[in-house]
């Protein structure tokens, strides 16, 4: 027992590498982002969600009929099947997150090729659940509204017709464009703690949908995805700009934290959060609703000598008021972050099939041996 006292703990895992990748880079220090090699502002501004999805997938950015390609079968297959449907509407007083990891378990079901694993088989997995899943969010948003859901759109783009499934009209171009951006910079994040996850359940040799269900589970939890709700909740607790230094003292002293900061790997500003605050500026001034830019603004500023301590804004920290301003329902941008994140998981698993080792950490184990077993009518 000597020994297991001698081992250095890595709790949380902090700063192990568990293996090499090619999926994405992030460089903590600089508060750089890269996507198998290209940096995240190039794809943020000038790529579509499709082509990063196929970045991510095949390694490389497609050419022109590849593009074409990936999109029109993104497009065609974005139905579920009747039963799905049904399922989420029994479950639909559920959180969007506990319907969506159930959605996306049930669909492997109607899969024919559940039991090929081979590499192609496991990509289009992962690619067709990229495209079903916003039919299956926004099925359940209206689903719970009372409502019919609505069927996919073939002539939008992913992002597009996810707004049209939500909303039931062909969005506005630039709020369209706006998510797409959002979807690609959330696509993927090296060995983040839903990848890591999915990783995991790759490592046994499960499938893919089981993999992809185990990242949604992870990604459901405040400390990871499901900030950007949670920054959004506070703004409004905040409720006007000149109660945010009170309500920052006050949440702080109480060791409280205020969401949408901080980060495991960036200690400087995250890059993403760069890119979308000067979005949701410009979305405020667009949807003539300066509120929560301000409010965000003024708690980004009480936040500001965190900095040196390396807690700065994360990718949530402006999601949260962009989709409030497209009227997006709170409790699906968490959702939203897990439909982007599908790419990202389905590169990492195939990453992980492709050079497989069972992923097994230790325990050291601090408790008592040989106790004596006092039987159950002895114990008091
Ligand atoms: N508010 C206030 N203090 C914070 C915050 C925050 N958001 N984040 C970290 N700190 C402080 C901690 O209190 C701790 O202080 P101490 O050393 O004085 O005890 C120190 O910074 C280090 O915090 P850890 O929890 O050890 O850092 P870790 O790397 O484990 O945590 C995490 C990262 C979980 C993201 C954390 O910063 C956090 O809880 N943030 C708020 C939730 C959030 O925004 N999550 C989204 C993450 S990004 C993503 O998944 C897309």
């Amino acid at each position: 027992m000597n020994e297991l006292n001698d081992i250095k703990i890595h709790r949380g895992l902090k700063e192990i590498y568990l293996d090499r990748t090619k999926s994405s880079f992030i460089d903590g220090k600089n508060g750089k982002l890269y996507y198998r090699g290209f940096n995240i502002n190039e794809l943020a501004n000038n790529s579509t969600f499709e082509e990063v999805s196929y970045l991510l997938i095949h390694g490389k950015l497609p050419n022109k009929s590849q593009l074409n390609e990936i999109t029109i079968w993104m497009a065609n297959n974005r139905d579920i099947p009747i039963e799905v449907i049904n399922l989420i509407d029994s479950i639909k007083h559920l959180h969007p997150m506990d319907v969506l990891r159930t959605a996306i378990s049930t669909l492997a079901a109607f899969d024919d090729s559940l039991d090929d694993d081979s590499i192609d088989s496991n990509v289009k997995k992962g690619l067709s659940i990229t495209t079903k899943a916003p039919t299956i969010v926004t099925a359940h948003v209206r689903l719970r509204d009372g409502k019919d859901p609505i069927s996919p759109e073939k002539s939008l783009s992913h992002a597009s017709n996810f707004l049209y499934m939500l909303f039931g009209v062909i969005p506005d171009e630039l709020d369209a464009k706006l998510i797409d951006k959002d979807l690609i910079l959330h696509a993927e994040h090296g060995l983040n703690a839903s990848s890591f996850t999915a990783r995991v359940v790759a490592s046994t040799q499960s499938d893919v949908y089981s993999a992809i269900t185990a990242g949604i589970a992870c990604l459901k939890g405040p400390a990871h995805g499901g900030a950007a709700e949670g920054v959004m909740k506070q703004a409004q607790e905040i409720g006007d700009e000149k109660n945010t230094t009170s309500y920052v003292k006050n949440l702080l002293s109480s060791g409280g934290r205020i969401m949408g900061f901080g980060h495991r790997v960036y200690k400087t500003a995250d890059p993403r959060a760069l890119i979308l605050k000067i979005d949701a500026k410009n979305l405020s001034e667009r949807k003539g609703n300066p509120k929560w830019f301000g409010i965000l603004q003024s708690l980004a500023v009480c936040m500001e000598p965190y900095e040196k301590k390396g807690i700065c804004e994360n990718v949530d920290f402006w999601t949260g008021a962009i989709y409030n301003l497209l009227d997006i329902p709170d409790d699906i941008f968490v959702s939203i972050f897990a439909l982007a994140r599908i790419p990202g998981w389905t590169a990492q698993i195939a990453e992980q099939f492709s050079n497989n080792i069972l992923i097994r950490p230790l325990l050291a184990y601090v408790g008592e041996l040989d106790k004596p077993y006092i039987k159950i009518e002895h114990r008091k």
